[in-house]
Order: structure tokens, then sequence, then C-alpha cells
């Protein structure tokens, strides 16, 4: 109840912000974006707390661009959901009323199913192969760019979301049947909620914010995340069993109004485009580091990490594949990621 309670006071913060902040309340005047006389505030959405490495890079990313632009940019970043949930924040940048957010590969899934290829289990093998292909420009610039024209979003890249795993509140599982009448919750995407059932739990999709109260109110069994989610937003409270399944490794996305690219002059383009690359290799450093922090601090709490049966959770996925790659351009780029790790 609380957290809703802090949620419902930060979207008013938030507006607060946006009202005294910025230059353009009905939104940017893409004419005069990034002009000498003036400065362009920009709102970038996260559902992540403070203290989450998507956070940390997203904050050192806006630091350094405001710096190397002069001050003529400020990237305001609005965490922990202030902004609205991820769903929502799509539709925000969708109509313009905001610029930038982080959202799951999930949440892209439900415009272009091609996406539904990096949300997949088995797609990547590791975090390193995930990040070289989401850096690997002739591979993504179709699908990066495929929402430009109908929704007014461009993909300008990723921060990964580590190796995602199933945490219980009732006792540890160990095999697909362990999960049998479980009640998991999935992110709001038709090929998770396969992947759960196939998994042997029934899956409730539902957004991030809702996650806490729903395991501990009882309407929840439990969840799947990556270990940084788990300690940042809790769930080990509630969820104390944490099941190394390890059944994908996860991608979140960076987009941006695409017209507000566009209108950016080539340099500061540039600038932006360095940034956030140096971003994504700070994320990816910190992951790691972050990833331990969250299990030492987890099981002092008292929460247990223990293994299962991963064969026996590989071999239920497998119909995935051929359930959701079904059209040609979908199985290629499946392929075509296969093959970068090779
Ligand atoms: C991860 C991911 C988020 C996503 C969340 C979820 O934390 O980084 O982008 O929203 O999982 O399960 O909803």
């Amino acid at each position: 109840m609380i957290r809703r309670i802090f949620a419902a006071a930060g979207v008013t913060v938030a507006l607060g912000l946006t009202m005294s902040s910025c230059a353009n309340l009905g939104g940017l005047n893409l004419e005069t974006v990034g002009n000498e006389d003036q400065v362009t505030y920009v709102k970038l959405a996260l559902n992540q707390t403070e203290t989450h490495p998507s956070y940390i890079a997203l904050d050192n990313f806006s630091q350094r661009f405001e710096e190397r632009t002069d001050g003529r940019w400020v990237i305001d970043i609005f965490p922990n959901e202030q902004l609205g949930s991820q769903q929502e924040v799509v539709q925000f940048i969708s109509s313009g009323a905001i610029e930038m957010a982080i959202v799951s590969g999930t949440q892209l899934e439900n415009l272009n199913k091609d996406f539904q290829v990096l949300n997949m289990p088995t797609t990547f093998s590791s975090i390193d192969h995930q990040m070289s292909v989401i850096r690997d420009q002739d591979l993504m610039e179709p699908i990066f760019t495929s929402l430009e024209e109908r929704d007014n979003i461009t993909v300008i890249g990723g921060f990964t979301q580590g190796t995602r795993n199933i945490y219980t509140k009732g006792g540890a599982i160990t095999k697909p049947e362990d999960l049998a009448g479980l009640k998991i919750r999935v992110q709001e995407s038709d090929m998770h909620i396969r992947m759960i059932e196939l998994m042997g739990a029934s899956a409730t999709p539902l957004s991030y914010g809702e996650v806490y109260t729903a395991i501990q109110s009882g309407v929840l069994d439990g969840a799947e995340n990556n270990e940084v989610s788990y300690t940042t937003q809790q769930h080990n409270e509630v969820a104390p069993f944490f099941n190394r399944t390890e059944h994908l490794v996860g991608l979140d996305y960076m987009i941006m109004r695409a017209d507000l690219r566009e209108a950016m002059s080539d340099e500061d383009r540039a600038i932006f485009d360095e940034e956030w690359d140096n971003a994504m290799t700070d994320h990816t450093e910190l992951w790691a580091v972050e990833t331990d922090r969250a299990i030492a601090e987890a099981e002092a709490d008292g929460a247990t990490f223990s293994d299962v049966d991963r064969e026996a959770f590989e071999e239920a996925l497998a119909p995935i594949r051929e359930e959701f790659l079904t059209t040609d351009l979908q199985n290629k780029l499946y392929d075509d990621i296969q093959e970068a790790q090779e």
C-alpha cells in the first residue's frame, strides 16, 4: 500500500517538476531543440530505483551529455515509475508527452512481433552475446527503426536485464512439476505467459510496480526476474526462495521520440550516441558487481538461492521457439543472432 502511495506522490512531483523546469509544457518545440540560447529539457522515464544499475548508468550518461553540450541539453531522469508504468510510457513517447524511456523488450513486442525474437528463452547464451548483438548496427537497424513511422519511436540500444529466474513465496522448487498450481507474475507478453505455462506454473501478467503487493497479499505465489530487481524491489522480503531457473537473458531498450532524434543537430546526435555507447559499457560492468551485491544482500536478509533441474526446464521450454517464431524474418533474425556468437 505504502508503495502505491509513494508512486502516486511521485507522479505529482514529476508533473510539478515538468511544469517548472520545462521550457515548453505542451511538448518540445522541435524547431529550436538544442539551440544556443536555451536549455532543452528531455524527460526520461525509468521504472527502477535510484540504486539500480540502469539509473546509475543513465545518470552518468545524462551528466556527460549535458557537460559536452555546454548545458544546452538536460536529460531529467524520473525513476520509480514516476511517469507511469512501462506500458503507459511507451504511449506517452508515441504521443510526444515525454521524450525517452527504458522499457523491457516485452513492451515493444506488443508493437512489433519481431521483437519477440530478442525476448525469447534460448536466444542469448550470455550477457556478452546479447550486448554484442545489440551493438551490431547492421543486424539491429531494421528492427530498431521499425516503429519510427507508425509510433514515432526509435530504439537507441539496450541494457541487459541479466538472467531471469523464478522466485517463490512458499518454498523452493526444483522441477516443472513443483510449479503446478502456483501463480507466477510475468511481464505483459503473450510469449512470456506461454513461457511460464510451459515451465509448469500459471502466469499472471502485471506491471512491475504491482508485484510486491500482489505477492505479499497472496494474489501471486511468486514472480520471475533477475537478482538486482529481486532486491531493489524488495521482492526477497515476500518471496524468499530464489530458484536458479536461468530461463532467459532479458533485454531492456532505450527508446526515444523518433522526431526528436531527427531534430537534433548532427554534432549533438554524435555526442549523444558516443555517450550512450559509454553508458551501455558502464551498465554491463556495473551489472556484474550489482548482481553479486544483490545476492549477498538478499542472503543476509534470509533469502535462499538454490539450483534446479535445468535440463527439465529446458526440455519443457523447447516448444516455444516453434510456437512463436512464425515468419521467415523472425527465423532469420534468430539464426543471425546465433551465428553472431560463433
Ligand atoms: C527487469 C527489467 C525491467 C522490467 C522488469 C519487469 O527489472 O529491467 O525493464 O520492467 O524486469 O519484470 O517488469
